[in-house]
């Protein structure tokens, strides 16, 4: 059976960006394969070297984990830290690790632009833990928004690399997986190009209404359009984007209808829009708050995922170890 495998870093509450740029694969696949969801705490060092509290913001992804539906009972939940095996396979993978490749990856490039006073090794070397997580439980399929598509060539370079080195057929070439044809990037509403927290335009899973509805009433619109069936500007468009994840197909038409026929009301659209964001959000924050509140629950469920986590990346380990020759 195929291995699917995932990590977010726990550096704010979850989004719709990340939900359905990632997350919605996550609900889906865990019937069908072998799943590890984690949670990349050891990664957000790179940026948040000192977290204010690090156990609580594990804790607040953990929660919307479970509340979007990602089943303990199915997939193995865990926490990056719980499993110290992964540093090891770190260690290898950054031994034939190439300093040039490191530096040329645009992420890198873009942190330290945003961040000079903190270029750390953790943050040239993010690709190879990363790599590490995939590879220490031999994952074949990442579910992963855009943006992480050169972190995952890295870490097929890296897995061929090891495969070519010590001779064996041992690692997976994981791929990035989408459930649509393409990569999803979810766009924010303030007529930038993609939701982010960093980006400060997200929608929180855990967001009320009223917070939701004024931030999509707040979302940037023009004045209309005066040619029948003309292009969509980038914020319009971006709304009808959103439109087309969360409201339904009838919804969707009517609005793009009303655009191509220059009748549109945005505040009516940013209305509707509101209103459905709010269906799809309420259950989930309802769930959110339910669970973050019953601790022994979530930490039955971290103590379950460690000791399955460890357990596969155990084997790996040992494996890896024989590989390259050290004592198992
Ligand atoms: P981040 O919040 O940047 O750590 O991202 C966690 C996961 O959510 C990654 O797989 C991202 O690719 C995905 N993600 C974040 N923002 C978006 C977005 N606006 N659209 C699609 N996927 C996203
Ligand atoms: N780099 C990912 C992000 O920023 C998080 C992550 C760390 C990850 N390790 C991973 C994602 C392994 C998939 C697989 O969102």
């Amino acid at each position: 059976m195929e291995t699917v495998l995932s990590g977010i870093r726990p550096t704010g509450n979850l989004h719709l960006g990340n939900y359905f740029g990632a997350v919605q694969s996550f609900v889906k696949l865990q019937d069908e394969y072998r799943c590890f969801f984690f949670i990349a705490d050891w990664h957000s060092l790179t940026t948040h070297p000192r977290p204010e509290n690090i156990r609580q913001s594990v804790k607040t992804i953990l929660a919307e984990y479970l509340a979007c539906g990602i089943d303990p009972e199915k997939a193995t939940i865990y926490v990056q830290s719980d499993v110290h095996e992964v540093v090891e396979l770190y260690l290898y993978l950054n031994m034939n690790a190439y300093l040039g490749e490191l530096e040329r990856v645009t992420s890198f490039k873009e942190k330290i632009r945003k961040q000079p006073d903190n270029i750390n090794a953790g943050l040239l070397t993010y690709p190879s833990l990363m790599a590490a997580d995939i590879l220490i439980h031999k994952a074949n399929k990442v579910p992963v928004g855009k943006d992480q598509e050169q972190n995952m060539e890295m870490a097929r370079k890296f897995a061929r690399r090891f495969n070519t080195i010590y001779d064996v057929t041992y690692f997976p070439e994981p791929e990035s997986f989408h459930f649509s044809d393409k990569a999803l990037k979810v766009p924010g509403l303030d007529g930038s190009g993609k939701m982010g927290k960093s980006e400060g335009n997200a929608i929180y899973l855990v967001d009320d209404e009223k917070t939701i509805r004024k931030k999509v009433m707040k979302a940037v619109t023009d004045a209309g359009p005066t040619v029948p069936h003309s292009e969509k500007p980038e914020p319009v468009a971006n709304l009808f984007t959103m439109m087309e994840i969360v409201s339904t197909q009838d919804t969707y038409d009517y609005f793009n209808e009303k655009y191509n026929t220059c009748e549109i009301r945005y505040g009516d659209l940013k209305k509707q829009l509101a209103e459905d964001i709010n269906t799809f959000c309420t259950p989930i924050r309802e769930r959110i708050l339910e669970i973050a509140a019953d601790n022994a629950y979530m930490d039955k469920v971290a103590r379950l995922g460690a000791q399955k986590a460890t357990e596969s990346a155990a084997r790996t380990i040992l494996e890896v170890r024989e590989i390259i020759g050290f004592r198992p």
